[in-house]
């Protein structure tokens, strides 16, 4: 028996193939709204049922309640508001009652929405609750300034997707990796969320977690990040090759997450939790400023706020852990739990020295990244600062 999905069954809004065709014909006949990249993920998601158990964009009802009490109407946990948005004029047509075709920006047809509210919110009030922050410079704050004044809830039907991205082999829906977890027995998996390259920190927390569970279900975020992240399909790379060299097979599961950051820190850790959940994970690694961006927010807040709700009622164990390093003295990975050494012989590199030791064509320490890692790393940056 697999862990529940959030809030009891795992939703399904993904048109079948079959009637794939009737949905793309029916949305030609209707009025049509072009979404954010984080709109498109946030229905890819939807649809496959990642985020259990909403079935669409949040109606007014729920996005107040998640905003002012981390919990959807019905009392559920919920950290994050999944919005649809479009501006006045984008909206002014639109009626309660219609379907809506849903588009990405080359003119794709994503879904359909079947419009059940309509309304304005407050933008700082959003910021201040979510991001804790409402300074433009947070990449999360700045995307929620940017998008339109009018919110659209309501269920949606996604069409199926084209296949056209390299990391489509990645791809595991969570009634797949459930499948997968069940079949390889494992009672316990951990998932792991990240946004950046792997490196030993992200390895020996992985590895310590591996120790009191059945399975590890790497999970990289691969929708939009912020500019100055390292690309998903290199991230992805790094990931084949660490597994390649230096994981159990049987034991790790490497899939994407096909999500959007938002850099909420506290917040989006719960929301990267209750999802995986959804994909049949039983626990969660936190680690130190997990999804956090600038200093926004502190160390360890992003492990705080899960005392805010009960076990029972996220139903998913978060695993914490603190600052983790190579400790030359020890001559081994640690964190500032384990190692009794001041930071003179703690080995820490900010992002932006191995972006720019990368650029030099400088190879990382192995004690910071395995050299496989690094140099798929090393090799990207070098295409990246080639010119066009
Ligand atoms: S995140 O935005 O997805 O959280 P990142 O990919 O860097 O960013 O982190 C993935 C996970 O590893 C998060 O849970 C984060 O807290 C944790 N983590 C990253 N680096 C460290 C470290 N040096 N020590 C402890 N935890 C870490």
């Amino acid at each position: 028996m697999s862990i529940a999905p959030h809030g009891g069954v795992l939703v399904n809004r993904l048109v079948p193939q079959r009637d794939n065709q009737v949905l793309l014909e029916r949305a030609s006949g209707l009025k049509r709204l072009h979404l954010t990249p984080r709109e498109a993920s946030d229905l890819e998601l939807i649809s496959v049922g990642a985020l259990s158990p909403l079935e669409g964009f949040m109606n007014g009802e729920d996005y107040r309640a998640v905003i002012e009490e981390m919990r959807l109407a019905n009392g559920l946990p919920w950290s994050l508001p999944m919005t649809l948005s479009g501006t006045h004029e984008e909206t002014a047509s639109l009626r309660v009652g219609e379907e809506i075709a849903l588009y990405n920006a080359s003119n794709n047809l994503l879904g359909v929405l079947e419009l059940e509210d309509k309304y304005s919110y407050n933008k700082e009030r959003e910021a201040e609750q979510v991001y804790r922050t409402t300074d433009l410079a947070h990449p999360g704050v700045k995307s929620l300034y940017n998008q339109g004044d009018v919110l659209l809830g309501g269920r949606v039907t996604a069409a199926q997707r084209l296949n056209n991205s390299t990391l489509d082999r990645y791809s595991l829906e969570p009634a797949e990796s459930r499948r997968v977890f069940q079949e390889k027995g494992w009672k316990t998996v951990v998932g792991f969320q990240t946004r950046n390259p792997v490196h030993r920190a992200h390895e020996y927390i992985q590895k310590t977690a591996l120790e009191v569970v059945d399975g590890l279900f790497l999970h990289p975020l691969v929708g939009e990040t912020k500019a100055g992240d390292i690309p998903a399909e290199v991230r992805m790379r790094c990931y084949q090759a660490l597994i390649d060299g230096y994981y159990p097979k049987d034991r790790v599961i490497l899939g994407i997450f096909p999500a959007a950051m938002r850099y909420a820190g506290p917040r989006e850790a719960i929301f990267h939790a209750l999802v995986r959940k959804n994909y049949g994970c039983t626990h969660f690694i936190v680690g130190r400023d997990h999804a956090g961006v600038g200093n926004y927010y502190g160390s360890y807040d992003a492990q705080h706020i899960f005392q805010e709700f009960t076990p029972q009622e996220l139903g998913i164990t978060p695993l914490f852990f603190e600052n983790t390093f190579y400790c030359k003295r020890c001559g081994c990975m640690a964190s500032s739990k384990t190692c009794p050494h001041d930071s003179s012989y703690h080995l820490v590199l900010s992002g932006t020295k191995v972006r720019a030791m990368l650029q030099a064509g400088e190879m990382l320490p192995a004690e910071f990244t395995r050299p496989e890692v690094a140099k798929i790393l090393m090799e990207a940056s070098k295409v990246n600062a080639s010119p066009q």
